[in-house]
């Protein structure tokens, strides 16, 4: 298992090059698999989450090819099964998309309940709900595998209950293939809902409204493929790195990015003390010499809300700033359980249910601990960032599921870190 050593303190400067959203390459491989051709997809981030989900689609029988860095080629017409029941789907959450494009594409999926990050109960009561709309029988087997099958399909009025990013994604994937007009209500408007139906509509869909809280499918008996295809930049990780400037008193430049989707982050850290400008596809972020970081108060909620993905990295953020913070957590029910090892590095930090209460202005001591998470871990490296002395953050697989060339990065603008221990990423390419 490999753990990060940092040695804290160092002011981060330079320039950070975002790769390609996770969430939406996940959605976007997904939807290659449900084409009745092949399609390549570029700008695909080298992480493991991606890596596993390509080994998957490549076990069912697709021709997955990399045609260079970030780049790949998938032909799904050689896939004949709807069985996806291998352990790799155990290993994360995004394999679940290959349900919708199954079920759309074969009238039929089976497969194992997806894994994916520890952050309390992780349901998925409102994809089946979909599905079941759609007119497909779900039936829970022994060993945890989803079984889905339908005589004839048909287009449906669906309303979330909640709005949820995954179900949105895959009542999509299915619906492109079935007969008749969709309508999700309350859909997710997250960017890389919107990516993936970009990628669905070039493969020959017809979807309207995604970004809105109401998409319309009509579904097409054939959806070619045959297309080029480049993903969007990935929102977290650039907002990972935009508050390491704050963070470490520096000045970063966050490029190949879509500013529009930080939006909402650019305007927390303004409102701490941090200088941000923007380009067309930068966001410079700046923490201007002798000005005080500031606390302030935080809400995760659906996009355009703030990310519940940079929780835990603002939370570590308001452990610097002068003043008392607040994050109220929203989307999950247990994503705070990082914040015991915050404590463990000195920070002040009282959590009652959704809340946390930040004291900030405690300096922070390099100590072991642990990426409990993706987004956790994530933090814990900044913490080690702007921590007194040597951090050692163990098991940092997690890490690698979803940043990639971390450590690189992190060189490259000036950051005291390094690896041991033996590599826990299966390669793939
Ligand atoms: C996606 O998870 C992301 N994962 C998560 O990113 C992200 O945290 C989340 O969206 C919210 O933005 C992927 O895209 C692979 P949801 P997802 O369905 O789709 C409840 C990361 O760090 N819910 O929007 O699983 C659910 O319990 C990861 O990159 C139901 O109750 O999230 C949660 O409280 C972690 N029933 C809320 O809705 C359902 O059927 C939102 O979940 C589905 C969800």
């Amino acid at each position: 298992m490999s753990s990060y050593i940092i040695r804290g303190g160092n002011r981060l400067e330079g320039k950070v090059r975002i790769g390609g959203s996770k969430n939406a390459a996940l959605g976007i491989i997904a939807a290659a698999m449900a084409a009745d051709g092949p399609s390549v997809i570029e700008n695909l981030p080298d992480v493991s989450d991606i890596k596993l989900l390509l080994s998957i689609c490549s076990e069912l029988g697709a021709e997955v090819e990399m045609l260079g860095p970030g780049e790949v080629r998938i032909d799904p017409r050689s896939v004949l099964t709807h069985e996806a029941c291998i352990d790799l789907v155990r290993k994360f959450r995004g394999s679940y998309y290959l349900l919708g494009a199954f079920l759309g594409r074969f009238n039929a999926a089976r497969m194992y309940l997806p894994g994916g990050c520890d952050l309390g109960s992780r349901p998925i009561d409102l994809h089946i709900k979909g599905f079941e709309a759609l007119g497909a029988h779900f039936e829970m087997e022994q060993d945890g595998i989803i079984s889905l099958s339908a005589d004839k399909l048909e287009g449906a009025g669906i309303f979330l209950d909640q709005v949820s990013v995954g179900a949105t994604i895959n009542i999509m994937l299915a619906a492109v293939h079935v007969p008749g007009m969709t309508v999700i209500d309350n859909a997710a408007r997250e960017p890389h809902i919107v990516d993936v139906a970009n990628f669905l509509n070039a493969m020959g869909a017809n979807i309207r409204g995604a970004g809105t809280d109401v998409i319309r499918i009509e579904g097409r008996p054939v959806l070619p493929g045959n297309i080029s295809y480049a993903i969007i930049p990935d929102q977290i990780e650039a907002g990972t790195y935009m508050m390491m400037a704050p963070l470490t008193g520096g000045d970063l430049l966050v490029e190949n990015i879509i500013p529009k989707h930080m939006e909402t982050l650019s305007a927390k850290l303004e409102e701490m003390g941090a200088v941000i400008e923007e380009g067309g596809d930068y966001i410079r972020c700046t923490m201007p010499e002798g000005v005080p970081l500031r606390a302030a108060s935080f809400k995760t909620l659906p996009y355009p809300g703030f990310p519940t993905d940079l929780q835990p990295q603002a939370v570590t953020l308001l452990c610097k700033a002068q003043g008392t913070g607040r994050m109220i957590e929203n989307i999950y029910e247990n994503r705070f359980q990082y914040i015991s090892y915050l404590r463990l590095m000195g920070a002040n930090i009282i959590t009652s249910g959704k809340l946390a209460v930040v004291q900030g202005g405690s300096v922070l001591h390099g100590a072991p601990v642990e990426a409990r998470d993706l987004r956790a871990g994530a933090a814990m490296v900044m913490a080690g960032l702007m921590a007194e002395g040597e951090t050692t953050v163990q098991n940092i697989y997690p890490i690698q599921r979803g940043y990639e060339n971390f450590l690189d990065k992190l060189h490259a603008i000036g950051a005291d870190i390094e690896e041991v221990g033996a590599a826990g990423v299966r390669p793939v390419w």
